[in-house]
């Protein structure tokens, strides 16, 4: 019985790391291009999806893609991304619940909700609040104000720069803070309507990421992939034969074996 029980032991001890099938190179994996339609070209870190796993990005900056348009949610409301600049780290974004419709979510509707860990409003942008105000009891006018639409047979109203509302005027809500560009503000006082209001959701508002963007550029200046370590939330820099760094690739990522980099070495 012994005789034939060691043998099985070592095959079991020794045999089985041999046959590991081949993974996923980290770098590889993370130099894919995540892109959705063509509109904001190719979605860098710190943002992950598509193929490109949470790793390749930084946790919480997760897109999707949906017919060619490219998503995010923050504060459990998805945002339409319309323009990615890497180097403000900024994206445009505009509410997808508002993009086809004033009336659509109501009663639903929620504020823009932006300031998370994970993005700011973009105070550069200098972009507006415009408040919706929904459920509301409008005396009966000869002419219809030009802040004023219908939503389930009630009357509903926007104001630019919090204008109170008349008090002839009484809302069961909801009230939901929206923000539109500057200009688009700028173009509703001068012209409120509904058609323009329903535009300027669309050209979205700007918000800016956390996380920094000099580590990245850095790691792929070295010819890295950046990510991140999703255990400890800290950056990575993927590198060739599969190692790993915390900031850049060493000696420009040329051809280092991983374990000649894990080994001590001595220059002489
Ligand atoms: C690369 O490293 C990852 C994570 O350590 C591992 O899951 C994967 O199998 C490795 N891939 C290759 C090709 O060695
Ligand atoms: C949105 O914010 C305003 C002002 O802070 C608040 O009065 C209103 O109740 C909020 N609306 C919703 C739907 O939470
Ligand atoms: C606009 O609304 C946001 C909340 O949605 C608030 O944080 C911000 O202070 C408001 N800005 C102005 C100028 O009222
Ligand atoms: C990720 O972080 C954990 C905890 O700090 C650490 O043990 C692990 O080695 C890290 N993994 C990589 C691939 O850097």
């Amino acid at each position: 019985m012994k005789g034939g029980f060691l043998p099985l032991f070592l095959l079991v001890l020794f045999g089985i790391p041999s046959c590991v099938v081949s993974q996923q190179n980290q770098l590889e994996t993370c130099s894919q291009l995540f892109r959705c339609g063509g509109s904001v070209g190719d979605i860098p870190y710190p943002f992950y999806g598509g193929d490109r796993p949470v790793w390749c990005g930084a946790a919480g900056y997760e897109m999707s893609c949906r017919d060619d348009v490219p998503l995010i949610t923050i504060s459990s409301l998805t945002y339409r991304v319309l323009a990615i600049n890497d180097q403000a780290r900024t994206l445009r974004v505009a509410r997808d619940d508002l993009w086809s419709g004033l009336c659509a979510q109501t009663p639903q509707l929620r504020n823009t909700t932006i300031e998370t860990t994970l993005f700011n409003f973009y105070q550069p942008s200098n972009d507006q609040n415009i408040s919706l105000i929904y459920g509301c009891t409008a005396p009966p006018l000869p002419t219809l104000p030009p802040n004023q639409f219908e939503c389930s047979s009630s009357a509903a109203f926007f104001f630019i720069r919090a204008v109170a509302l008349t008090s002839s005027i009484t809302c069961a809500g909801p009230e939901v803070t929206v923000r539109v560009t500057e200009s688009a503000a700028t173009g509703l006082e001068s012209n409120p309507s509904i058609g323009l209001l329903q535009t300027s959701l669309q050209g979205g508002f700007s918000i800016q990421w956390s996380v920094d963007n000099q580590n990245c550029q850095r790691c792929s200046g070295s010819g890295g992939a950046c990510g991140s370590n999703v255990t400890s939330g800290s950056f990575v820099c993927y590198c060739a034969n599969n190692a790993s760094f915390p900031s850049t690739c060493p000696n420009g990522n040329n051809y280092i074996s991983a374990s000649f980099i894990s080994q001590p070495h001595h220059w002489i």
